[in-house]
């Protein structure tokens, strides 16, 4: 569904990424893991179009996406779910739906209902603004925006990030329901390491801007925690 191949990054000249590969397949929810400032939301970035690889590939289902700008990439199903959540505070929960509903039209308008009964919360807090939300509504309300778009990819920036045990289960439970209804892939970043092994598939992990191991979640034993997760 995914692939990026051969990716490199440099921040004013130094390198953050080298040669990153990594693929999703269809039908699946990878786990790119690795410790603070390894470059995994830099990784994010380049799917996303919010920084400029100087060389390799990212396809979507065998379309080059480099070149185009971010809300290409959105229009082509890249949903994006940003670490910080990164919800507009001052509106409503309905008016930051409404923002994938005006950006991809009536596209958006027929997953409203599907997308709030995955979030029961919001719909109740449809009239409250964004910014009394708790972190755990902020971060599902992050989530549905994205989903709206009706992506053929959905991808996590650290979700559970800052969230209490019941909520992150929710998140967990709801991506495995969006992964089984088949019509979504999935890219998650996580540090939380029973998240990953809860919900993952497949592995990658990120040292020092490259990928150092990577396969099923079943093979992700105490050895490659400890030499590349555990600080
Ligand atoms: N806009 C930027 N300009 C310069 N350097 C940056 C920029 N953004 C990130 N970096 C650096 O690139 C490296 C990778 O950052 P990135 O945010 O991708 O890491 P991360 O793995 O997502 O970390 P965390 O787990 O803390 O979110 C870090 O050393 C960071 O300081
Ligand atoms: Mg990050």
């Amino acid at each position: 569904m995914l692939s990026l191949l051969n990716i490199n990054v440099s921040y004013d000249g130094s390198r953050i990424l080298r040669g990153v590969n990594l693929t999703v397949p269809e039908h699946s929810l990878v786990c790119l893991m690795g410790r603070n400032g390894v470059g995994k939301t830099t990784t994010l970035k380049a799917i996303v179009g919010l920084v400029k690889p100087e060389a390799g590939s990212v396809k979507l289902a065998g379309t080059e996406l480099l070149g185009l700008p971010p809300d290409a990439r959105a229009r082509k199903g890249i949903g994006f779910v940003p670490q910080g959540r990164d919800i507009f505070p001052h509106l409503t929960v309905w008016e930051n739906l409404k923002i994938s509903l005006v950006v991809h039209g009536t596209k958006a308008n027929g997953q409203v209902d599907r997308v709030l009964e995955l979030f029961p919360i919001l719909k109740e807090f449809l009239q409250r603004k964004g910014g009394v939300l708790s972190g755990g509504q902020q971060q599902q309300l992050a989530i549905a925006r994205a989903l709206l778009t009706d992506p053929q990819i959905l991808i996590l920036d650290e979700p559970t990030e800052g969230i209490q045990p019941n909520i992150i289960d929710l998140i967990g439970d709801t991506l495995l329901k969006i992964k089984k209804e088949g019509k979504i892939s999935i890219l998650l970043v996580e540090q939380y390491l029973d998240f990953c092994l809860s919900v993952g598939d497949s592995f990658y992990i990120m040292d020092r801007g490259a990928i150092v191991a990577n396969g099923p979640i079943s093979q992700l034993n105490n050895d490659i925690v400890k030499k590349h997760l555990t600080v």
